[in-house]
């Protein structure tokens, strides 16, 4: 095998099922289908109940590309892949780069944006953030890294897992660097419309620079991960077509199912968010409050956007150890540095499920029992 392993896919795949309490999941609490099918009627439910369990069509469902279209200014469904997001990151990131490129990512961040580069021999280097009063990813730190050398430039906004975005300045900034050295920039967006102040809602890249692959989908933001449904923009058509053909090679096109439960997701956008928003800001303020409780044993920060942070643990207590030890004695899964091979002790932490209130009293009830205050 030609890839190391995705160390946090495996962490997940190991305790995930098994846990009571999942407090660092990344998405937003999973939306029950007859919650969702409530929300539908007329055309829509129609294209349900008459659907045919084919093969679809490769690209995606056309009126799944179409109301995909609506989410961005410029994007025709002519410009979109509709495909499982991992998948979009795999095939793009094959088909875009080969060996000796070189890459830079947001770091710390999903691990395919960087891994998948490095198993193609690509010389990948890290933009790492600043942490100071939260993190803080400085366009002066990536001028240093990039040159007209530098084929592909990832980027992760809101981020994943940080919780930190930039201003639509630096948005510009980046974008600005990426055209001044040729850079193809590569956009992962799938914590859009997370964040918490509508003015810090950063445009798609994909309405901002033509030579871009952008990534967005149902996972997270609509709550909806098990669909399996996300989508590549570029409006570089070439790259698209290429795209394709690499994908006769993986899942060929989507889950007839999928596609018009996703055309649902869309439609009913605006009330799935405003569950979001509420159950991430009632999280939160919990969460504020369980940190500065506890303000000498982490260093918290208050995120700008999505449904996770990265704190630290202080002192010297192995934020590893003390993971593997919350989940074996009280079964609260955290994600522990280890899987984001990032320094310093910091640990992902995620509110946007309901229950993350009794897990964090099970957190809470960790810390007393041991005496770590
Ligand atoms: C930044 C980022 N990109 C892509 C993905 C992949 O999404 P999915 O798991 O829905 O394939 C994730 C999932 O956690 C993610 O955090």
């Amino acid at each position: 095998m030609h890839f190391q392993p995705f160390k946090l896919e495996r962490y997940f795949a190991k305790h995930e099922f098994t846990a009571p309490y999942i407090l660092c999941a990344s998405d937003c609490d999973p939306l029950p289908l007859k919650d969702l099918l409530s929300m539908i009627h007329g055309e829509t439910m129609k294209m349900w109940n008459i659907l045919k369990l084919g093969y679809s069509d490769t690209q995606g469902l056309p009126e799944l590309r179409e109301e995909i279209a609506g989410l961005y200014r410029s994007v025709k469904p002519e410009d979109i892949l509709v495909l499982a997001p991992e998948e979009g990151i795999f095939i793009s990131m094959n088909t875009l780069l080969e060996k000796g490129d070189e890459v830079i990512t947001t770091y710390p961040g999903y691990q395919s944006l960087y891994e998948v580069a490095r198993s193609l021999g690509c010389h990948v280097k890290f933009w790492k953030p600043r942490f100071k009063n939260g993190w803080n990813f400085e366009p002066e730190d990536l001028e240093q890294l990039i040159s007209n050398k530098t084929k592909l430039l990832v980027i992760n906004f809101p981020n994943n897992p940080t919780g930190s975005t930039i201003s639509k300045k630096v948005q510009q900034e980046i974008v600005d660097l990426a055209k001044k050295n040729d850079t193809i920039l590569y956009s992962d967006e799938m914590y859009q419309y997370l964040e918490y102040e509508e003015e810090n809602r950063l445009p798609s890249v994909a309405d901002l620079y033509e030579k871009s692959v952008t990534l967005f989908g149902m996972s997270k933001t609509f709550a909806l991960a098990g669909l399996r449904i996300g989508w590549l923009i570029t409006k570089n058509h070439q790259w698209l077509n290429d795209f394709q053909i690499f994908r006769d090679y993986t899942t060929i096109c989507n889950s007839a199912v999928s596609e018009i439960l996703a055309i649902m997701g869309l439609k009913a956008q605006e009330q799935i968010l405003r569950r979001n928003h509420e159950i991430i800001r009632y999280n939160l303020k919990l969460l504020n409050r369980f940190f500065t409780k506890y303000d000498t044993l982490f260093d918290w920060y208050i995120p700008k956007a999505g449904p996770i942070a990265f704190p630290r643990l202080k002192g010297n207590i192995d934020a590893n150890e003390f993971c593997k030890d919350l989940l074996k004695s009280k079964g609260v899964m955290l994600l522990p540095p280890e899987v984001y091979d990032f320094d310093g002790n910091h640990f992902r932490i995620g509110f946007a499920r309901r229950n993350m209130p009794e897990a964090l009293n099970k957190l809470e009830e960790y810390i007393e029992e041991n005496s770590y205050i």
